[in-house]
């Protein structure tokens, strides 16, 4: 089998798939995350591992692997001292304490050339914001770095004793020459960062390490360098090359369309990043509260209700809840609005809405962010004509004819709706050559299993909709604390 790791940001996820792509094992196992203050978002690099080893070796139990990929959350710092161990908890992506930071970085590189470097304006939960933030407000800790990591490359040191990462994920660091797919030298000199922190970055099907230290795996297995769950996701549905788009809807929401080369867009409004392909680019646009929307409403307002039975009463509700919004900006907002201070809000409560009611807000807020990220891709000259589609909300039949209806675009779904573990796992199976490429990976593996096709009645609704929606974030903004 191959096998193939997300190491995702509520728990790690494992599956094991058969050279005909079918799953033959999946494994899950959680862990916190912790926001000590208002707008931070923190991990303990040894939960993941911890989590990672727990579901490699349940998968992996009794079987012949041939190969493991890697996939990770993006942008997440891990900072490791001489003597590689962790100095604090990891910063992850939507951490929004690096406003001040950022600001610095287009200041020292100069706006225009950041973006022509790295296809990105700098934002608040990519790596080097972190790093300046480090060197300002804990001084101590940045003298003692020595390796910066990412989050799916911390697991790999752990499990092969190899300090690497590959060209997808390191695009969110902000310090990678994106169209070299290279570390940007100049982008390091500009923000005086040491290049020897970085660890050597691999196209994603390379072979980068192979496993010594797991309970019940077996030791030289060869581990592919990997992506960024996002690039990975799209891999897994099938996207090796310009088609149809990726959407994800996990705790963030993104909406991926590969590029067949670097194509930044001029404000970079979207991210332009390497894909997991070689010689392959992608445009996508990130939400930061997707699911996690969801997961809020439900940890926080109705903790003992199955997500099954809040998605039922949402269906009770025609479209647009007789006029409630719900703006999902809970951690703030990436694309559109590039706005670490922006926060969510229900908007247009009545007497009569309920539960149901604002689950329903929260499902149609969600479809109208990732639509605001299609438009910025067609902006681009992205024709797409459906999408497909993975994460954990990709499991609600609901969600997905209401995305296909704001979207306007036929929702194909896949085999594996945990689309990155499923991406993780055919690069595991080139890395061991069971596939001679991600494209042969692709081709025998990612079958579309359904697709949901957009509602003309609630297409229609949700037009006039968005248009609301839309206006909800300038008004707000004049309210905002
Ligand atoms: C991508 C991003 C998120 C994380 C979530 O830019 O920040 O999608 O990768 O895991």
């Amino acid at each position: 089998v191959c096998v193939g790791l997300d190491v995702g940001t509520t728990g790690a996820k494992a599956i094991a798939i058969d050279p005909d792509g079918g799953v033959v094992a999946r494994a899950e196992r959680g862990y916190p995350l912790s926001t000590p203050r208002p707008g931070w978002s923190e991990q303990d690099p040894e939960h993941w591992w911890r989590a990672a080893q727990a579901a490699l070796a349940d998968v992996s139990a009794g079987r012949e692997v041939a190969g493991i990929g890697l996939s990770g959350q993006m942008h997440g710092l891990v900072t490791l001292d001489g003597a590689g161990r962790v100095l604090r908890p990891a910063i992850l992506w939507n951490d929004q304490r690096t406003g001040a930071e950022c600001a610095e970085i287009e200041e020292r590189v100069g706006l225009d050339r950041l973006i022509a470097l790295t296809g990105n304006r700098a934002l608040t939960g990519f790596t080097a914001p972190k790093l300046l933030w480090l060197r300002r407000h804990e001084p101590d800790v940045y003298a003692r770095i020595a390796r910066v990591l990412l989050p799916k490359d911390y697991v790999r040191l752990r499990l092969t004793g190899e300090w690497a990462s590959d060209v997808a994920d390191a695009s969110g660091t902000l310090l990678l020459d994106v169209a070299r797919r290279t570390w940007s030298a100049e982008v390091l000199e500009a923000l005086e960062l040491p290049g020897a922190w970085l660890p050597p970055a691999f196209e994603s099907a390379e072979v980068a390490g192979a496993t010594i230290a797991c309970d019940n795996v077996s030791q030289g297995i060869p581990v592919a360098a990997g992506s960024g769950d996002c690039a990975a996701a799209a891999l897994g549905v099938g996207i090796d090359h310009a088609g149809p788009l990726s959407v994800v809807l996990g705790t963030s929401g993104v909406v991926f369309a590969a590029l067949p080369s670097f194509h930044a867009e001029p404000q970079a409004r979207v991210h332009a990043f390497c894909h997991a392909v070689p010689g392959a680019w992608h445009a996508m646009g990130v939400m930061l509260s997707a699911a996690g929307s969801l997961q809020w409403f439900h940890d926080r307002l109705a903790v003992d209700v199955p997500f099954e039975r809040l998605v039922a009463e949402a269906d009770a509700w025609a479209p647009g809840a007789e006029g409630l919004l719900f703006q999902p900006y809970l951690a703030g907002e990436r694309t559109p609005h590039a706005d670490p201070r922006a926060r969510a809000a229900f908007v247009g409560l009545g007497v009569r809405h309920d539960r149901g009611a604002m689950v329903r807000a929260v499902l149609e807020g969600v479809a109208f962010g990732l639509r605001d990220s299609l438009e910025l891709l067609r902006g681009l000259g992205v024709e797409a004509e459906a999408a497909r589609v993975s994460g954990g909300g990709a499991r609600s039949p609901t969600w997905l004819r209401i995305v296909a209806s704001v979207l306007g675009l036929p929702l194909e779904t896949t085999a594996a709706e945990e689309g990155s573990a499923y991406g993780a796992a055919l690069l595991g199976g080139v890395a061991g050559g069971v596939f001679a490429d991600v494209h042969d990976a692709v081709a025998r593996c990612v079958r579309v299993r359904e697709t949901v096709e957009p509602d003309t009645t609630w297409a229609e609704a949700y037009e006039e909709i968005h248009g609301r929606y839309r206006a909800l974030y300038p008004a707000l903004k004049g309210v905002e604390n």
